[in-house]
């Protein structure tokens, strides 16, 4: 038959897909040579010494030493899966984005992760999920880079090696795996206290979610949306799980972590296999676009703050589908590259300084992980939008590029011209007015309010669920060895609750401390304690 020349997300190539798998007629060396035995090496005799002719022979040891590539930094653990995006045209006023358009279909490529074990770490441990969608939209890929809670440890990407190498395993032992339970991990967060919101969602329920399918995802950043007519908004993007969001008991967890470590990743490919498609509602807050970025009082640009449900509500504008898993794991769920930056006409950043450094990191990074700047052109990768760029040569170039004149204007290959009739389908940055400032190390005073939130979140929690939270404190911080820093974090949870901090001391054997600052009263959210909450109505 006809060559396969599609990629794995069903993008026509043209170029054959020369791995036939296991199943041709007769194997031969990647140079298409046939061969007639992979189980001896040649040698002087089949007692004597192997030859270092051996062509076969040193071409497949070579190439299985170099096997492996470099794990994530971070969220090295993941699994994926395809599906489609179909929009319900809600998002139409608000943005240019035209795979958000009423009935539009895109197809997807989502990996779920955990952020701090290694790649062969168990799934059920505690910790945040990555929840990373790529929408192959036909203006450009767009990826959605969030997690399964909507706040995040530090306020200015600046601080993430640092977050990171306290969080992952002690520079000595290399424990533990599980990324709370020890002293680093409690010695930043007592240390950097905006990082106590996202720290309480770690020690909820949230943070040992029942599958992949029953999580919420959050992109986190306030992002802002451009319309056809050049009106701009701010919003927050949230994926709501079909099957509500569910969590595992902790025992659970720890017996699974036992049992059967790739639980979420076989639950997954499980659940699609059997037809039992996991499905998701996208949804935004919106908000005015005003000069403040601010809505009812809360800083939009700080990533350690939400926008509760009850204040701005979260509105459905399309539907996720998880249809089918990856043929080929390291081709399609290790070797994808996510990145904030990629955004189609209509969708913008914020001044959020998480989000501006983390449009450095992932370019950056992919460049180790992938072996050099083209693996935009990596299968699972390739947009499915026509690109015509002048990015050439480079390690791993698979591209090979017609015309003499990768350069604009030029009197050689047509000129390369914006045409002026196409400019509608063209990226714009929004032109954001940039206040006239000195150049300052220095954040706004907002972000100096690091417990109002983490107070809204614990008194949201039903009775069961801040059992939990004082379980999980109990015992992450009973994993420490240095008391000093046990009494730190205890310092910080009376900041946020005195039954909180006393309930907690009293598992540790150690005295509770007052507050230093003063606890001012919260309304709880009911949409912050959702566990098995309902799929919204169509
Ligand atoms: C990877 C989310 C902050 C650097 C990831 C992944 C997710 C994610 C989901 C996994 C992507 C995949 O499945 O391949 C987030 C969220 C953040 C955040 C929601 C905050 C709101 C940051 C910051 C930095 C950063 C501040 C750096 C300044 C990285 C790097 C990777 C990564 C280097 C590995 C990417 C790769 O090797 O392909 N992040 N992240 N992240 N993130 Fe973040």
């Amino acid at each position: 038959g006809a060559p396969d020349t599609r990629t794995p997300t069903g993008a026509e190539t043209g170029v054959p897909k020369i791995a036939k798998g296991q199943q041709g007629a007769y194997l031969t060396t990647a140079n298409g040579a046939r061969l007639r035995d992979t189980d001896h090496s040649l040698k002087a005799g089949p007692r004597g010494p192997v030859l270092l002719q051996d062509h076969h022979l040193r071409e497949k040891i070579m190439h299985f030493d170099h096997e492996r590539i470099p794990e994530r930094v971070v969220h090295a653990r993941g699994a994926g899966a395809h599906g489609v995006f179909v929009a319900n045209g809600a998002a139409e006023e608000v943005t240019r984005a035209g795979f958000l358009k009423k009935g539009r279909e895109t197809p997807v490529f989502v990996r779920f992760s955990t952020v701090l074990g290694s790649r062969g770490s168990a799934d059920t441990v505690r910790d945040t999920r990555g929840f990373a969608t790529k929408f192959y939209t036909d203006e450009g890929t767009f990826d959605l880079v969030g997690n399964n809670m909507p706040v995040f440890f530090i306020q200015d990407a600046i601080k993430f090696p640092d977050i990171i190498h306290a969080g992952k395993p002690h520079p000595d032992r290399e424990i533990p795996q599980a990324q709370s339970a020890h002293d680093t991990f409690w010695d930043f967060v007592s240390l950097h206290t905006e990082a106590q919101h996202h720290t309480i969602w770690n020690m909820s329920d949230r943070g040992i979610p029942r599958s992949y399918r029953t999580m919420e995802g959050f992109g986190v950043h306030t992002f802002r949306l451009v319309n056809e007519a050049g009106a701009t908004v701010l919003v927050k993007f949230h994926w709501k799980p079909k099957l509500g969001v569910h969590s595992l008991e902790w025992e659970e967890a720890q017996l699974i972590n036992g049992i059967d470590p790739d639980f979420h990743r076989r639950d997954l490919y499980d659940a699609i296999e059997a037809g039992a498609y996991p499905e998701w509602e996208l949804g935004i807050q919106v908000f005015p676009d005003t000069p403040e970025e601010t809505f009812a009082g809360i800083d939009l640009l700080d990533p350690t703050k939400i926008v509760p449900e009850e204040l701005a509500p979260v509105q459905p504008i399309g539907r996720l589908t998880l249809n089918r898993t990856p043929r080929n794991f390291f081709a399609e769920t290790e070797q994808v590259a996510f990145h904030v930056g990629h955004l189609p006409p209509g969708i913008d950043v914020t001044n959020d300084p998480l989000l501006q450094g983390r449009l450095f990191s992932y370019l950056d990074t992919q460049l180790t992980r992938l072996g050099g700047p083209n693996f935009t052109q990596i299968p699972i990768n390739r947009p499915h939008a026509d690109v015509n760029d002048m990015l050439r040569d480079g390690f791993h170039q698979q591209a090979v590029h017609a015309g003499v004149a990768p350069y604009r204007p030029n009197s050689l290959d047509g000129g390369n011209p914006f045409p002026a009739g196409d400019r509608e389908h063209a990226f714009v940055d929004v032109p954001v007015t940039v206040a006239e400032a000195p150049k300052v190390r220095a954040a706004p005073a907002s972000f100096d309010d690091h417990y109002s939130q983490v107070r809204l979140f614990w008194a949201s929690m039903s009775p069961v669920e801040k059992e939990h939270i004082v379980r999980a404190y109990t015992f992450e911080l009973g994993k420490c060895y240095h008391q000093a820093i046990k009494e730190r974090q205890l310092q910080s949870l009376a900041n946020i609750d005195p039954v909180l901090c006393e309930q907690v001391a009293t598992g540790l054997g150690l005295p509770a401390p007052q507050p230093t600052v003063p606890l001012a009263e919260v309304q709880p959210s009911p949409a912050l304690s959702q566990v098995g909450r309902e799929w919204p109505a169509d």
